[in-house]
């Protein structure tokens, strides 16, 4: 009886190790991408209070919209990411770039530091400004939708 409590006991906590180890890694993947344009939307309401959500429609206008008032060899984002989430980009000096859709590159979105670093660089180039964080929002909610 009582080896057989502590064998019980003992599975019990090497299950909830397991799980507590496992789970923030599980979720990585789905959660990250959110978290990031969750923080968005706090700056974005924080600057504007009649934000109410992002949209991936003006995500997808941004994306295909040809502002060229930046950079002359790059007029829009699909200079570089294709006219399409779906396809393979290049950049200006003929590497390629996974696509931008989170269904076709899984690992895209999940780091802060480089979807910062990419925006201000892409959208300096292609805007001649940087992007607001309503911009930012509905980009990443059209790409990860895709
Ligand atoms: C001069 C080429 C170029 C243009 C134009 C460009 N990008 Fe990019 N972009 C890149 C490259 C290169 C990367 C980094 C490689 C990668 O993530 O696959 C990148 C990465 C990104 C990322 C980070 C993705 C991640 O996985 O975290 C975002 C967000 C992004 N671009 C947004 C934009 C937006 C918005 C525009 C238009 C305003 C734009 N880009 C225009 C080349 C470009």
């Amino acid at each position: 009886m009582k080896t057989s409590f502590f064998k019980q006991f003992q599975l019990l906590s090497i299950a909830m190790v397991v799980t507590v180890g496992v789970a923030p890694n599980a979720g990585t993947a789905a959660e990250i991408p959110e978290k990031i344009i969750a923080n968005y939307f706090s700056s974005a309401k924080s600057s504007d209070a009649s934000i109410d959500s992002f949209s991936a429609d003006r995500g997808r206008k941004l994306f295909l919209s040809n502002p060229a008032t930046g950079k002359p060899d790059t007029p829009s984002c699909t200079s570089c990411h294709s006219n399409s989430p779906m396809n393979q980009g290049q950049t200006r000096a003929g590497k390629d770039i996974a696509p931008m859709a989170l269904s076709k590159t899984p690992n895209r979105y999940v780091d802060i530091k480089k979807v910062e670093k990419w925006f201000r660089r892409n959208c300096k180039s292609v805007l001649g400004r940087t992007c607001t964080p309503l911009e930012k929002g509905d980009f990443l909610t059209f790409m990860i939708s895709q």
